[in-house]
C-alpha cells in the first residue's frame, strides 16, 4: 500500500476550502488509489468553523483519509506538507484600498512562506489560490529561499478550464475534445486566453478552434472578456464567487503537476517566468506548460502574432505594477 501524501489546505473553513477538502478526501487530487492526510489551517476566529468541516470528513468516512489536522497554528499544519494549497487570504472588502488588502496578504505570505521553508517536507509542491494569487505566489518564493522556485506555483487552471467550457458550448462538442488553449499572464482580468494554438477532436483528426468556430470576430473579443469576467458573473449570479469550480481546478493542477498532462496536451499554470516569450524574468506568470515526473516545462516555440503580443506585454505590465506595490508594502 501507498504512504499517505500530506496535503495541507489553507483558509480551510472558507468556500473553496468546503468543496476542496472532500475532493482531495475522495481521490480526485492525487488518484484513487493514493491514501491522504489532510491538514487544514484557517484563522482563530474560524475555528469552530473549521472543526465543523473536520467533523463533517470523519462522518464521511473516504476510505483514503488516513488522518485529519485541524489548526490555527500554521508550524503545526505546515508539518511534513508534501503538498501546499494556499487557499486562504485576505480578501478586499469594499472601500478598501489596493495597497491595504496587498500589504496584508503580503504580510500573511511571507510569514507562511517561512513556516513552509521551515517545516514543510523536502521537495513539498506549492499552489496559491489565494488573490491576488500570482503575487502572493511570488512573495511565498522570495520569503522561502530554499523552496526551489520550481515548487512554487499559482492557479490559472480555472481560467484554462473556462476557456475550454466556453468553446465547448459554442461549438457544442464534449469539453473533453478541446485542448490546448492558454491563459497568459495575470489571474486577473487583463489575462489573455489565447485559442491560437487550441484544437478540437473531429472524426477527420484534431482542428484548430479558429477554423472550426470560424468567427474571429467573436474570439477576438467577446470569447476573451467571458472568460476574463466569469468570476464576476459567478458573485453576480451566486452572490458568492467560485468555490466548486475552483476547487476542482486547483486538483486538476496538482494532478496534472504530480501525474503527468497527456501526450500532446498542455495545461495553464502561473510559474516563475525565466523569461520564456519574453516576459520578464522574476514575475509569476502564467504559461502553457507540459508536466513530467512531477516537473512542469514551460512549452516553446509557439508563435505569437501581433495581436497576442500586445496582451502577453499588458498583462505582464500589470504584474510588474503588483510586484512593485507588495515590495513597497514590505518596506
Ligand atoms: P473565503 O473568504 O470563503 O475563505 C477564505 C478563508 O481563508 C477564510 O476561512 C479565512 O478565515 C481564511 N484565512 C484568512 N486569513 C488566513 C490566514 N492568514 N491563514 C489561514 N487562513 C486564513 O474565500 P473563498 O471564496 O474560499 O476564496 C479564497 C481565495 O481564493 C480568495 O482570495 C479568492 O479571491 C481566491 N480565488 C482564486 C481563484 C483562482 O482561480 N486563483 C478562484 C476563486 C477564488
Amino acid at each position: 500500500a501507498k504512504e499517505p501524501v500530506r496535503v495541507l489546505v489553507t483558509g480551510a473553513a472558507g468556500q473553496i476550502g468546503y468543496a476542496l477538502v472532500p475532493m482531495i478526501a475522495r481521490g480526485v487530487m492525487l488518484g484513487a488509489d493514493q491514501p491522504v492526510i489532510l491538514h487544514m489551517l484557517d484563522i482563530p476566529p474560524a475555528a469552530e468553523a473549521l472543526n465543523g468541516v473536520k467533523m463533517e470528513l470523519v462522518d464521511a468516512a473516504f476510505p483514503l483519509l488516513k488522518g485529519v489536522v485541524a489548526t490555527t497554528d500554521v508550524v503545526e499544519a505546515c508539518a511534513g506538507v508534501n503538498i501546499a494549497v494556499m487557499v486562504g487570504g485576505f480578501p478586499r472588502k469594499e472601500g478598501m484600498e489596493r495597497k491595504d488588502v496587498m500589504s496584508k496578504n503580503v504580510a500573511i505570505y511571507k510569514s507562511q512562506a517561512s513556516a513552509l521553508e521551515k517545516y514543510a517536507a523536502a521537495n513539498c509542491k506549492v499552489l496559491v489560490v489565494a488573490n491576488p494569487a500570482n503575487t502572493n505566489a511570488l512573495i511565498l518564493k522570495e520569503f522561502a529561499p530554499s523552496i526551489s522556485e520550481k515548487n512554487i506555483t499559482c492557479l490559472t487552471r480555472l481560467d484554462h478550464n473556462r476557456a475550454l467550457g466556453q468553446i465547448s458550448e459554442r461549438l457544442n462538442v464534449p469539453v473533453s475534445d478541446v485542448k490546448n488553449v492558454i491563459i497568459w499572464g495575470n489571474h486577473s482580468s487583463t489575462q489573455y486566453p489565447d485559442v491560437n494554438h487550441a484544437t478540437v477532436k473531429t472524426l477527420a483528426g484534431d482542428k484548430p478552434v479558429r477554423e472550426l468556430v470560424n468567427d474571429d470576430a467573436w474570439l477576438d473579443a467577446e470569447f476573451i472578456t467571458t472568460v476574463q469576467q466569469r468570476g464576476a458573473a459567478i458573485i453576480k449570479a451566486r452572490k458568492l464567487s467560485s468555490a466548486l469550480s475552483a476547487a476542482s481546478s486547483a486538483c486538476d493542477h496538482i494532478r496534472d503537476w504530480v501525474l503527468g498532462t497527456p501526450e500532446g496536451t498542455w495545461v495553464s499554470m502561473g510559474v516563475y517566468s525565466d523569461g520564456s516569450y519574453n516576459v520578464p524574468a522574476g514575475l509569476v506568470y502564467s504559461f502553457p506548460v507540459t508536466c513530467c515526473n512531477g516537473e512542469w516545462t514551460i512549452v516553446q516555440g509557439l508563435a505569437i502574432n501581433e495581436f497576442s503580443r500586445k496582451k502577453l506585454d499588458a498583462t505582464a505590465e500589470e504584474l510588474s505594477e503588483e510586484k512593485a506595490l507588495a515590495y513597497s508594502c514590505l518596506s
